[in-house]
């Protein structure tokens, strides 16, 4: 269903598309846990263009790659001509000549929506200032794996900034029916747009999605609890300003206290003790929180196998 088209964000797939990646994740970890070969993308080569920081992202998908017989290439934009002011339209069109399809991370999502416009091939959304759609997939891979593979019945609670995280947690909790509450201070809160877009889809699946300011009341009865960092890459000189605002919404022992007792704690990484989230609640959640991270490897090598097999 998948072949040949672009993951740029959650809201653009099919619920059955989400299901279709979800579950070939599951069957390619397995695989690669039992040592089953899986060389289906061989002799195929990825561009991975990075204008931001990553440590997940890029090694997930170059390892990826690799195990499922194919090459990556890291383009970092001070290397590309891309950071000289070459258009991203012309990059598009050349790198298509080349490629089998393009993993990017950047600033404003128009900028992965002009990749993905001028381009011939498969072009992955690996993180804009707007949406982050293979971590939130990869989240969902994990805590179905966690609290059982029926998301319906589940209640999230995401705490903290209404960042591109945020953004994409309301767009996979509607496409799979899964109630999520969203709790920011109230001038941070998620980008209106995507709310509304996410809300089309909540109206289809039966999930409750809803925002308020207070974390507290947010995770009651929770039993997904996620945070993120609250000065996302770009919002540097922001961050002592921002570790004020948002210091209510820390992720602790105590705003745990009012979730369900068996609530689990989801963060995407990197994490800042001490802000966003206690060493010790990090530290008691590190098995699903490191089960995150690997996931990112097996739903992305999920999703290149489905948008850019034969
Ligand atoms: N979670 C995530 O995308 O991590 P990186 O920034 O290290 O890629
Ligand atoms: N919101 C964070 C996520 C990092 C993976 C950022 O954009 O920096």
């Amino acid at each position: 269903m998948l072949k040949g088209k672009n993951l740029l964000a959650i809201h653009d797939l099919s619920a059955d598309e989400v299901e279709e990646i979800l579950s070939l994740a599951a069957d390619l970890k397995t695989m690669q846990r039992t040592g089953v070969p899986h060389r289906f993308l061989e002799g195929k080569t990825l561009g991975m263009i990075f204008e931001k920081s990553s440590t997940r992202t890029r090694v997930s998908f170059e390892v990826g790659m690799f195990q499922l017989g194919g090459s990556a290439l890291f383009l970092s934009n001070r290397d590309l001509q891309l950071g000289r002011g070459e258009p991203i339209k012309d990059t598009a069109r050349v790198l298509s000549r080349y490629l089998d399809g393009i993993m990017i991370r950047t600033y404003g999502h128009e900028r992965v929506l002009e990749l993905a416009e001028y381009a011939t091939i498969p072009i992955i959304n690996g993180l804009t200032d707007l949406l982050h759609p293979c971590q939130v997939l990869t989240d969902l891979l994990t805590i179905r794996e966690h609290k059982g593979k029926d998301l319906r019945r589940l209640k999230m609670a995401y705490v903290g900034d209404g960042n591109n995280m945020a953004n994409s947690y309301l767009c996979g909790a509607a496409k799979v029916g899964m109630s999520l509450t969203v709790a920011t201070p109230p001038n941070y809160k998620p980008d209106e747009n995507i709310f509304g877009l996410a809300q089309d889809d909540a109206k289809l699946t039966g999930a409750t999605l809803e925002w308020m300011e207070d974390p507290y009341k947010a995770v009651e009865g929770a039993d997904v609890i996620a945070t993120d960092t609250w000065a996302s890459m770009g919002q540097e000189a922001e961050h002592d300003e921002r570790k004020k605002i948002f210091a209510p919404y820390q992720v602790n022992a105590e705003l745990l206290a009012r979730a369900d007792r068996n609530a689990i704690v989801m963060h995407c990484l990197p994490a800042y003790r001490g802000e966003e989230i206690t060493e010790e609640v990090l530290e008691a959640n590190a098995p699903v929180i490191f089960d995150e991270a690997e996931n990112r490897l097996h739903t992305q090598k999920a999703i290149m196998v489905l948008t850019m097999g034969n």
